[in-house]
């Protein structure tokens, strides 16, 4: 390889009409390539949401098919590659303090190589700093090359000289990438990469491309097949599950996929992430038709205010994601409902926060994953003159996550005595005589018991906490 190939932002921002690509055969490996990781240790750490953990995945199914063995252990590994995320600052200053922590490793083992990958690797103003403070960093590619990796390491053992790799086009889909799945009993799968939705505190339509949805055949051959390999679960992945299909001139193309993967009759699907832009009643009706699908909604709302969700780009008011949850209720009663919020964004007053506040009590979430507003370069909402001070925001953060954990444990102190499905992750991290796993409505259970991972049981909850439950299994 020549040149080195930089994120631009500019070129990031570009959405054509053109429809995307479908790669088929664009990954494969020399005999020496083959080779390339014999007897070599490689390490991925992974930082930021599902789309990252399954592209660890693909990357570690490809590390694996070069012949490297794969380590959990910074002291062992003589490949570590960083999969970033991008969406906070406090995300991308973890990744710089593990890249901080890596030296003295490099330094130990002049031929380690440092990579970093994912969100991260697709901001101009990342590479400039890595290259500038970073230099022991050998590797640099982004969200839309991954399949490129074996071309990658091969030149840089080659040539001992830095690689620098990101594509800021639209992006493909990359039919037919390795994978080496974490889990046998769960599984994510992607229906769609990128996201057209440009909300202006986000930074993943840039990070991550167009929107381009994959065939529904092809979701649905993954599914029967992950089924036929014991799997019991699947969560179809994407930035925004709702809009899949659009960039196909599908009509509400979700509800249909979802239908379709649902009849392949795995036992239970999954999806994240939804936005109520996008998200139509034929989605809930879907649900409520079928048992395998998981009585569960994430659903974004950032916002209880309607003057910042116009600011913020999201196109729904109040009124109309009420309207979801109403519906949602009226129609899959015991569906458990979440949700992202994010406080602090620029100018945000205390009256506006309040109704997040009102809105939340209306929703009486599961469970909810609160933000600080963080400024990302590049993105609208970061040149905005903000007056609101930290404090607070931190302030506000407090008071609202007083709400989620009310709310949570609420929720959680109805399952008392109530027998549920779990399916089981396997015995508990902290104490192994305790086995865990997910109720339908993705409620953590502890419980006493005989059972084995994967494994569909039956549990009575004798216990309930603010973030799982106890239960012992009933015969
Ligand atoms: N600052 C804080 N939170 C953010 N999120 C996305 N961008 C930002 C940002 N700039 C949150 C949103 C999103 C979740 C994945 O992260 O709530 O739903
Ligand atoms: Fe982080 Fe967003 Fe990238 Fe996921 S898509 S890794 S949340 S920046």
């Amino acid at each position: 390889m020549s040149e080195k190939i930089k994120p631009s932002f500019k070129d990031a921002r570009v959405r054509t009409k053109n429809p995307s690509l479908i790669q088929r055969n664009l990954f494969s490996l020399s005999e020496s390539e083959r080779m390339l990781g014999q007897g070599l240790f490689a390490m991925v750490i992974t930082y930021g949401c599902q789309a990252n953990e399954r592209d660890t995945e693909t990357i570690l199914g490809i590390l694996r098919a070069m012949g490297y063995q794969i380590v959990e252990d910074e002291s062992m590994a003589d490949l570590v590659l960083l999969n970033t995320c991008a969406i906070r600052q406090n995300a991308e200053d973890r990744a710089f303090g593990e890249l901080g922590y890596l030296k003295q490793y490099k330094n130990k083992n002049k031929n380690m190589v440092i990579g970093l990958c994912g969100c991260m690797a697709q901001e101009e103003s990342v590479v400039e700093k890595l290259e500038k403070s970073y230099p022991y960093v050998d590797l640099v590619f982004g969200t839309h090359n991954i399949h490129r990796l074996p071309q990658l390491l091969s030149s840089l053992y080659a040539k001992r000289k830095n690689v620098v790799e990101v594509y800021s086009s639209e992006g493909e889909v990359i039919e037919d990438l390795p994978a080496e799945r974490k889990l046998k009993h769960k599984a994510w799968v992607n229906i769609m990469y990128g996201c057209d939705k440009f909300c202006t505190y986000c930074i993943v339509p840039l990070t991550r491309g167009k929107q381009r949805s994959r065939l529904v055949e092809d979701i649905v051959r993954e599914v029967e097949e992950l089924k036929e390999s014991g799997c019991k679960e699947v969560t179809l992945l994407g930035q925004n599950v709702n809009a899949y299909g659009k960039d196909l001139n599908m009509e509400d193309g979700f509800s249909h996929l979802l239908e379709e993967v649902a009849k392949t009759g795995i036992p239970r699907v999954r999806f994240t992430t939804s936005h109520p832009w996008d998200f139509t009643l034929r989605t809930v009706d879907v649900k409520a038709a079928y048992d395998n699908i998981m009585p569960f909604l994430h659903l974004p709302v950032q916002s209880g205010d309607n003057d910042i969700l116009k600011i913020m780009g999201r196109r729904y008011t109040v009124e109309q994601y009420k309207e979801i949850y109403d519906y949602l209720k009226k129609k899959v009663p015991n569906c458990a409902f979440s949700t992202d919020i994010i406080v602090g964004f620029p100018n945000e007053t205390n009256e506006q926060f309040e109704r997040t506040l009102d809105l939340y009590n209306y929703c009486k979430y599961d469970n909810a994953f609160t933000f600080i507003y963080s400024p990302r370069n590049g993105t609208p909402a970061a040149r905005m003159e903000d007056v609101t001070p930290y404090e607070e925001k931190v302030q506000r953060l407090t008071r609202l996550n007083e709400l989620v954990d009310k709310y949570a444990r609420e929720n959680m102190d109805a399952y008392l005595g109530r027998v549920v499905e779990v399916l089981v992750d396997g015995p508990s991290k902290k104490n192994s005589e305790i086995i865990s796993g997910y109720t339908p409505e993705n409620k953590l259970v502890n419980f006493k018991g005989s059972a084995n991972t994967g494994d569909l049981v039956k549990v009575k909850i004798t216990g309930c906490k603010t973030w799982y439950l106890e239960g012992e299994v009933v015969a």
